[in-house]
């Protein structure tokens, strides 16, 4: 463990640390989803950083911060050519396309309620593996 914070953060006392470690452990308890947003070049082109900022004010305005947790992946996902993409946990859905506009509706509907919105989404995971979703139309051979 670091013994002191980088910068001119002070150093935390034994009961701090504890209190954090606490915190983020109930923190961890609470949650119910984990979205990832993809963040890489492609996506950055594509909306990623107003998505992200909506993402994290809608989650905040609905009220659903110690269910939500919402991170920006710095990294590619894979996903370019459905930019801006993003993923939810624990259910592995992936969504296309994602604009700051679609935000309000994704968390009312699938953070909020569980509902993943099919036309939305690219794959899903099915029995335990991902599937295409039927509303994604690829333009490849399969
Ligand atoms: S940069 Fe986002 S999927 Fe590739």
């Amino acid at each position: 463990m670091r013994e002191q914070q980088s910068g001119s953060r002070k150093k935390r006392t034994p009961e701090e640390i504890q209190f954090f470690k606490r915190r983020s452990h109930r923190r961890m308890l609470d949650m119910q989803h984990h979205v990832l947003v993809c963040n890489g070049g492609c996506c950055q082109r594509r909306e990623s950083e107003p998505v992200i900022r909506a993402l994290r004010e809608e989650v905040a305005a609905q009220d659903l911060e110690e269910q939500v947790r919402v991170t920006a992946s710095a990294q590619c996902i894979g996903r370019c050519s459905d930019a801006c993409a993003l993923v939810v946990y624990p259910e592995a859905t992936w969504y296309r396309g994602m604009t700051a506009a679609r935000v309000p509706r994704l968390t009312r509907e699938h953070l909020r309620h569980g509902r993943s919105i099919d036309e939305w989404t690219s794959y899903a995971m099915v029995d335990g593996r991902l599937q295409r979703s039927e509303a994604y139309v690829v333009d490849f051979e399969e």
